[in-house]
């Protein structure tokens, strides 16, 4: 509830910042706007005033020029950069008029003269706020760098980044060269993955230049421009290697530099200035964290890969029996599941649970495992608990979650009559109907410690005889209609076949 003594604005109250470092006119500027109507907050400086405005919507900025830590110019720069839509009129002594004339170009909506009367002050911000025409401007690079977002966000692949990144920064700062170095490693190795225009491509002098100037701003995380107001080096620049200006920024992100941007212009073009650099900076800045993300997911997905091939590994090596049969029904599970209309990530999710069903394995112990001739009522219990113990493994491990299911269940039977839980029918998953057809063919068409190995004909009948008992009638009808005489299926297609789940 508001308390009594608050006087709350009307509703069409304009908000009004005022940043200015003299806290005397700092007040008298308040004071006069407020008794105007207006809703007024106060900032010390640029800094303080980007704070404000990041947590509050606010009209009109009204601001100094020069002021500690952060003067007006800097702030607008960072105003229009971060995307915020106060209109900013300017306080400026004569001393300062270059740099407000300065600011109009950047996209400030006017400037008064010091000393004023408040008068003026009052017709100024009745106009700015009245009038859109600075808008279209700002609005049209925020715009710009919003569309810049967008694209990178589709991509799926790091190079693709890159290759927008390159995109949008020809077409906005139309260097006549680029070169683009991806970074890897701890000792950050530069790679080219891009170089375009005659002065990088064709003259090796400057090449080994850029490279010079490449390797500094790894080193430095950070950027430079080189041109003609760095004096001598410039000389050196166009004197030596034809090169008008450039620009070097290093592609950084949370966890390090990604890549390092290098572009030139010719001596005739307009050389690189601080506000191209800061442009270059939001680009890169902006394409930092996707270039991150999508390293950071390929790493992820090789580590689960090394955790599945490891784990099946583990299994094998205490099963002597079993040795290649993980790798095996892998492949005949995404070979029937295919056949099946399996696909996508449900491909291979079948494919990575083929390789893992086992697991559980890990907990039975090895003279039950390895025991040559049957096992007993009891042994038999103790083995029935594999696909509860290889849940409870996969279930720890979040990128694996998909596979659970199928782990769990690929010992039910059709009929209700298997194990963990005695599903039947379509209450056991798809996936892990076919995982148990294919599981079953690959342990009768091995050497087991209990038997010989069948022939696949063999199999065949035994398959189709275990129908609507064991197996779902459609998938083993599916499945032998995949086999060939006496040949067991090829399943090559799938060994370098890199486990994906995402
Ligand atoms: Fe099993």
């Amino acid at each position: 509830m508001t308390p009594p003594h608050t006087v709350m604005p009307p509703p069409d109250t304009r908000r009004i910042l005022i940043v200015e470092d003299e806290p005397a006119l700092r007040e008298a500027y308040a004071e006069a706007l407020g008794m105007q109507g207006h809703a007024v907050l106060t900032a010390a400086n640029g800094e303080d005033a980007l704070l404000v405005l990041e947590g509050n919507a606010v009209d009109l900025v009204l601001s100094d020029l020069k002021m500690p830590r952060m003067g007006g110019e800097e702030m607008l720069r960072e105003i229009t950069l971060r995307g915020l839509s106060p209109a900013v009129i300017f306080l400026t002594g004569y001393g300062t008029i270059e740099s407000a004339v300065n600011c109009l170009k950047l996209g400030a909506a006017d400037y008064l003269l010091k000393p004023f009367d408040m008068h003026q002050l009052f017709k100024k911000i009745a106009l700015a706020l009245a009038s859109d025409s600075r808008l279209p401007k700002r609005g049209s690079r925020v715009q710009e760098i919003e569309a810049f977002s967008e694209r990178l966000r589709g991509q799926k692949d790091s190079s693709e980044v890159f290759k927008a990144l390159l995109v949008q920064v020809k077409r906005t700062l139309t260097p006549t060269a680029m070169a683009l170095f991806s970074c890897s490693g701890q000792a950050g190795a530069l790679t080219p993955l891009f170089l375009w225009g005659h002065s990088f491509r064709e003259c090796s002098r400057t090449r080994s230049w850029l490279l010079e100037k490449v390797a500094l701003a790894v080193g430095q995380s950070g950027s430079m421009v080189l041109g003609p107001q760095l004096g001598k080096r410039a000389e050196d620049l166009r004197e030596g290697l034809s090169l008008g200006s450039a620009a070097v920024v290093s592609i950084v992100g949370m966890r390090g530099v990604y890549g390092v941007l290098a572009l030139a212009r010719g001596p005739e073009a307009a050389p690189f200035t601080r506000e191209d650099l800061r442009m270059l900076n939001v680009y890169t800045g902006h394409a930092a964290p996707f270039v991150e993300s999508i390293l950071s997911r390929q790493r992820f997905r090789g580590i689960r890969a090394e955790v599945v091939t490891s784990y099946a590994q583990a299994v094998e090596a205490k099963d002597i029996y079993t040795r290649g049969h993980s790798e095996r029904v892998g492949g005949y599970a995404a070979l029937l599941g295919r056949a099946l209309g399996v696909t996508g990530r449900d491909l291979a999710i079948l494919r990575t649970a083929g390789i893992l069903h086992d697991i559980g394995k890990i907990g039975i112990p090895d003279g039950i495992l390895n025991k040559p001739s049957g096992l007993t009522n009891e042994e038999f219990e103790i083995m029935k608990r594999h696909p509860v113990v290889g849940r409870d493994i996969i279930s720890r491990v979040s990128s694996l979650e998909a596979i659970v299911p199928l782990v769990y269940h690929h010992h039910e039977w059709f009929n209700g009559q298997g194990y963990p839980t005695g599903s039947r029918g379509e209450d056991i998953p798809f996936l892990a109907r076919i995982l148990s057809v294919v599981d079953g063919f690959e342990a009768l068409t091995s050497v087991r410690s209990y038997h010989e190995a069948m022939t696949v004909p063999q199999v065949k009948q035994t398959l189709l005889e275990g129908a609507n008992r064991q197996w779902d009638p459609a998938v083993v009808k599916a499945w032998v209609s995949l086999l060939r005489d006496d040949a067991l299926p090829d399943i090559s297609e799938f060994k370098n076949t890199p486990i994906d789940l995402h």
